[in-house]
């Protein structure tokens, strides 16, 4: 889609930005003219995405982190920082996901999720905010509808997820002061994904979901990316605090009837615990 925001000379760090939707999210701060920065865990990934946002002619920085640990993610941004002069725009979106049952997975791969998603939003948010810190700053956690949905064999995403979104709210009112406003967005199933492999991985589930969106289809990465710019301009300047769903209308009923489905489609799936 045709950039309709103008982010020239502003800075954007995007935590787990070298693929899907966060890497959409990156290329829609590129295409509207801001410097970008991207980590993730591999650094192949994250030469790619580097090369891709390259094209879109703006300064861009890459760095291979962690945001498990805290220490990893600090020097990353720090880095990040050196290279492109400072921080107006922090998108968190690092998570993992598997479809299991609560009993079916083992207690490490429930802390796996919880440490990648929720307390990985918290080493990013207190790492970046010191360098982010001013009126005008914008910070976008990604998150998703399990947040505020409860579904079945998601209980490790649920809790996560529920806890990124009061990180957003309770940074919105710490925050604020500082003038820097903390919002979440939630995208629907989207096109084409890591996410939707693992929770829609054949023509039955993908079935499922699209009969309970009321807009019919799924969403792009690019319609994450609209949000984000939105919410990152100043023509948001009153908006913190905010859970933002971007899901076709997906979050209105349909996640729930569509996971009853998915449960069946997912039945046995995952590990004894
Ligand atoms: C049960 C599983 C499992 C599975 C892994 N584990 N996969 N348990 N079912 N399918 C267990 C492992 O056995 C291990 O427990 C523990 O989880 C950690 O696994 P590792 O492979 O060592 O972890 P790690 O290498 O850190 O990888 C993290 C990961 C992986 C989450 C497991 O899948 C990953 O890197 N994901 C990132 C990409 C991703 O998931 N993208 C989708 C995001 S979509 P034990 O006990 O054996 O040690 C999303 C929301 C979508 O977040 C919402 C749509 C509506
Ligand atoms: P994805 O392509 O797997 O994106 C996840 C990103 O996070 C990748 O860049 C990954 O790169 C990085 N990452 C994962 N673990 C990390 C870690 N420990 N440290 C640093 N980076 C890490 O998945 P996606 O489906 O596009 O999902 C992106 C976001 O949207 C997630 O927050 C997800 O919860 C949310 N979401 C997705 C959907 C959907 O339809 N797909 C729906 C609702 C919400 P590395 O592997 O290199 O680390």
């Amino acid at each position: 889609m045709q950039a309709q925001y103008d982010y020239s000379g502003k800075v954007v760090f995007v935590a787990g930005g070298t693929s899907g939707i966060n890497l959409g999210v990156a290329q829609g701060f590129a295409q509207a003219g801001a410097s970008v920065a991207v980590m993730s865990r591999s650094q192949d990934k994250v030469d790619a995405a580097v090369a891709l946002l390259k094209a879109h002619g703006g300064e861009v920085f890459g760095v291979a982190a962690d945001v498990r640990d805290y220490a990893a993610t600090e020097n990353a941004m720090k880095a990040a920082q050196a290279a492109l002069g400072k921080f107006d725009v922090l998108i968190s979106g690092a998570a993992g996901n598997f479809p299991a049952a609560a009993l079916g997975m083992s207690a490490n791969a429930f802390k796996t999720v919880v440490d990648i998603d929720l307390l990985g939003t918290y080493h990013v948010l207190r790492a970046a905010f010191p360098l982010l810190k001013k009126p005008g700053a914008s910070i976008v956690n990604i998150s998703a509808p399990q947040a505020f949905i409860p579904m079945e064999m998601q209980m490790h995403v649920c809790a996560a997820k529920a806890g990124v979104d009061m990180c957003t709210r309770v940074g919105a009112m710490e925050w604020g002061a500082a003038g820097v406003r903390v919002n979440s967005v939630t995208p629907g199933p989207i096109e084409g994904t890591e996410g939707m492999k693992r929770l829609a991985p054949n023509e039955t589930t993908r079935h499922l979901i699209t009969e309970t969106v009321p807009l019919g289809h799924f969403g792009t990465p690019d319609d994450i990316a609209q949000a984000c710019l939105w919410l990152s301009s100043p023509l948001a300047r009153y908006v913190t605090g905010v859970v933002l769903p971007v899901d076709g209308g997906w979050s209105l009923g349909g996640v729930s009837s569509s996971f009853d489905g998915l449960k069946k489609a997912f039945a046995g799936a995952g590990k004894p615990a």
